[in-house]
């Protein structure tokens, strides 16, 4: 009762009595500019009789739990609502549906838990631009938002941002009933991996924003499902790429497309060490791990190869004269029997020699005239040695 007196006693004093009568408690309302602002007035609700001339309508900073078909009626002429954080957990079905010209609607920094498969179905489909930035509450929002956005026919949905929800994967076909959509804005998730199907239904797409993910890489499937996408501009940025020979795919076509990633500069690897910090595009096989390696191991092989067939080679040649040698065993007997013979023969010349050089008898025959070569005497090499040089 004395809040009621003290309300209407300051509307009367100061507020010019047409705007009091038509805005709400907590809230500014800005007749010119068409806008209604209520914000951080810990209300918990939204408030009833918002002016029907409002187009633009700001409740944000309060302590709004649930939305509902009742929160918003005779409203046609709004056309942006921003309801971010205001601790909002459900989203009834229908909740928007009087906003027939609603084209931007801003649920981000809230903590949706429950969310009506027909929570954003308006007739007309005028929505435009949903922003549902760190509003998901956990996966299983997730899953109701995916049936919203199927069911909520949002066929003129043009902007959708889902970023800061900690989404670890997208169920495929998310989006898929968002033919219309140009900017999907993923930055700031868990994201690990695109599949096949992932982004399918979407041909318009424009701006692909997948920074600030936990992309590893992107594996053959992820880059065929990306490249369905034609010519969108994609951001990679930031993720905490690994730098090895999983990656390699993905630096081809880094390297084939980077027109596509408008980024590209911010695409690095975080790991291994060696490379921490490194553009990926443009990086080299050997680099990544894998071409250095597999070109050695070729070498290696074909090396391991040739000296394998060597081996055999050599072994069979070896064989084959072991093979041979027994086969002629009885004319190697002869061979080396003959061999012996002509030796002993050899060594009987000689020792003949011998016998002959030591007679005494016959001493004049191994007499050395000058000419034969003489073992020289100690004397004879030191006058050799100390000889002066022969001037030439
Ligand atoms: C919406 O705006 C139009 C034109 O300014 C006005 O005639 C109409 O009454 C408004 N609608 C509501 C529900 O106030
Ligand atoms: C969505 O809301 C967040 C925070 O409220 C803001 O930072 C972001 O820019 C908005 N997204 C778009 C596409 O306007
Ligand atoms: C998400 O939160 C809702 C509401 O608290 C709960 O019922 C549901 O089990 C939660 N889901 C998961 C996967 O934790
Ligand atoms: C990412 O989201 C978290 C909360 O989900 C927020 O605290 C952080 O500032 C965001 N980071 C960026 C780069 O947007
Ligand atoms: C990907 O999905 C399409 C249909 O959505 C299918 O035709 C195609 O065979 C799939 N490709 C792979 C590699 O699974
Ligand atoms: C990428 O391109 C650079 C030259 O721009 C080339 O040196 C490198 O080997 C390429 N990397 C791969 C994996 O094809």
């Amino acid at each position: 009762m004395c809040i009621l007196v003290v309300r209407v006693f300051l509307g009367i004093l100061l507020c010019a009595p047409y705007q009091c009568l038509e805005c709400p408690f907590g809230c500014e309302c800005f007749a010119v500019t068409r806008t209604v602002k209520c914000v951080s007035k810990n209300l918990r609700a939204v408030p009833q009789s918002i002016p029907g001339y409002a187009r633009t309508v700001i409740i944000t900073g309060n302590n709004i739990q649930r939305i509902g078909p009742d929160s918003f009626t005779e409203l046609e002429n709004v056309t942006n609502l921003i309801l971010s954080n205001n601790r909002i957990t459900e989203v009834a079905s229908r909740s928007f549906s009087a906003l027939t010209n609603l084209r931007f609607l801003d649920l981000s920094g809230n903590q949706l838990a429950l969310i009506h498969p027909e929570a954003l179905s308006i007739a007309g489909s005028p929505l435009q631009e949903l922003n549902l930035s760190r509003s998901l509450y956990n996966s299983t929002s997730l899953t109701d938002i995916t049936t919203a956005l199927r069911w909520g026919g949002l066929r003129g949905l043009l902007r959708l941002d889902l970023s800061g929800n900690h989404l670890a994967l997208l169920p495929p076909g998310m989006f898929s009933h968002l033919p219309n959509l140009l900017h999907l804005l993923l930055l700031n998730n868990s994201l690990v991996a695109i599949y096949n199907g992932t982004f399918s239904g979407m041909n318009h797409l424009e701006v692909l924003d997948l920074t600030h993910n936990a992309f590893r890489t992107f594996r053959a499937d992820a880059l065929r499902e990306l490249g369905k996408l034609g010519s969108v501009r994609i951001l990679l940025g930031y993720n905490p790429y690994t730098c090895s020979c999983e990656t390699l795919d993905f630096v081809v076509w880094l390297n084939n497309s980077w027109a596509q990633v408008a980024d590209v500069d911010a695409v690095r690897c975080a790991s291994p060490r060696g490379l921490s910090n490194m553009r990926l595009r443009g990086l080299q096989v050997q680099a990544l791990g894998c071409g250095g390696p597999v070109q050695g191991e070729v070498t290696d092989l074909s090396l391991q190869t040739s000296y394998v067939f060597l081996g055999l080679v050599l072994g069979f040649v070896g064989m084959i004269f072991l093979f041979v040698l027994y086969l002629n065993r009885k004319g190697m007997k002869k061979w080396i029997t003959d061999m012996r013979d002509a030796c002993r023969d050899v060594l009987e010349g000689y020792h003949y020699r011998y016998e002959i050089d030591s007679d005494p008898r016959l001493g004049h025959l191994s007499q050395c005239p000058d000419t034969c070569i003489q073992i020289p005497t100690d004397t004879q090499l030191k006058q050799v040695t100390t000889s002066p040089p022969v001037n030439l």
